[in-house]
């Protein structure tokens, strides 16, 4: 497979001159993250659009800033109260590499965001693209970007081969989106391309009519905008089994702060057992004698990779006296009401929903 696309000075010219037109009228100007724009607000709202709508980040996006208004604010938090704050939206990950390259930039860069695109690159969890969005938004600086939604307009219009996660496909795009990025107006044109993407040139039914670039878009032009891009061949994930146990004493259930890495990485969940016949000498381990066991409703967690069959447990105990847990320990007791404060998985989230409607 091979791609060429070569643009002439005078087609990108037109081509980010239609754009920004369109984005004139109708661009988005008004979301939380385009007021009283800085690398920081514009950098937390990146990482929270990447896999996560415009609509689901916005609340998430006001409640973080409510709590962290500056990056010294977020360094200095604990990383349960970042987690809490990120409960909901999945992909931890996201907010564990926000928490450490806050700190990066508290500890190495005196508390002022870099502006140099490759140390902004070097920084956790940010990519080429997401690094020349804050600085191209925020700063007006001239970078390109090329996230999901710039790749699917561009592959449309130059009729790019190729899907996402395929080298040659982002090969392909990278000096195209560089060569129609203008000098001025590199914002509006940054945020129009994403704005294109998601309200019109939409992954299915485009909506060729009203765009801004129908008239020079290669896909339109065949009327194949439905083979661009090509679909990502369909590949079956495994399923995964788990059982958790939730030993509970009254009010009270045990959970477990899981360590940094892996999917639920810094999260408090619940222990964990492949087979049921481990349970007495877990809970030998923990001290803990058992009086009723129970199971919750199962259901199903699918995660990009796999999916997940989680069956839960819970195992009603008496605590003996002996054994105390530490303060600092990955172990605690959780007040049923009090959970909320930390970052909980969506599985573990909805477990507790079930535990709180059951009776003591
Ligand atoms: N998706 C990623 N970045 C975005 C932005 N700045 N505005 C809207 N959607 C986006």
């Amino acid at each position: 497979m091979t791609n060429k696309t070569t643009i002439s000075a005078k087609s990108a010219q037109q081509f980010s001159d239609q754009v920004l037109s369109w984005f004139q009228l109708q661009g988005r100007k008004h979301l939380p993250w385009q007021q009283d724009k800085t690398p920081y607000r514009v950098w937390i709202s990146e990482i929270m659009l990447q896999q996560t709508q415009v609509a689901t980040v916005i609340p998430y996006y006001l409640r973080f800033m409510e709590s962290f208004p500056n990056i010294i604010d977020l360094a200095n938090a604990d990383e349960d109260t970042v987690l809490h704050h990120w409960t909901g939206l999945g992909y931890y990950a996201r907010a564990r590499n926000l928490h450490k390259t806050a700190k990066i930039i508290r500890d190495d860069y005196q508390g002022k965001f870099p502006e140099k695109i490759d140390e902004v690159i070097a920084l956790a969890g940010i990519g080429r693209s997401t690094a020349g969005a804050i600085l191209s938004l925020a700063l007006n600086k001239h970078h390109a970007i090329l996230d999901g939604n710039v790749k699917r307009v561009l592959a449309r219009c130059y009729k790019v081969q190729g899907h996402a996660g395929q080298a040659i496909y982002e090969k392909t795009l990278w000096p195209i989106t560089e060569a129609l990025t203008p000098k001025i107006g590199v914002a509006q044109f940054n945020q129009a391309m994403m704005d294109l993407g998601a309200m019109v040139c939409t992954r299915s039914k485009p909506k060729c009519d009203i765009c801004p670039i129908n008239t020079s878009c290669l896909a339109n032009a065949s009327d194949e905008q439905a083979s661009y891009p090509q679909k990502k061949p369909k590949k079956t994930i495994p399923e995964k089994h788990t059982i958790m146990v939730i030993p509970r004493i009254e009010q009270q259930i045990l959970m477990e702060k899981r360590p940094p890495a892996g999917i639920w990485g810094g999260l408090w969940c619940f222990l964990e057992l492949s087979d049921m016949n481990e349970l007495p000498d877990l809970l030998t381990k923990l001290n803990l004698k058992q009086s009723t066991t129970f199971a919750l409703d199962k259901f199903r967690h699918t995660f990009s990779h796999f999916h997940l069959d989680i069956e839960a447990i819970v195992v009603d105990c008496e605590i003996l006296p002996a054994k105390e847990i530490s303060e600092n320990s990955t172990l605690q007791w959780y007040n049923l009401a009090t959970v909320a404060s930390v970052g909980l998985a969506a599985s573990t989230q909805k477990l507790i929903k079930q535990l709180e409607q059951l009776p003591v």
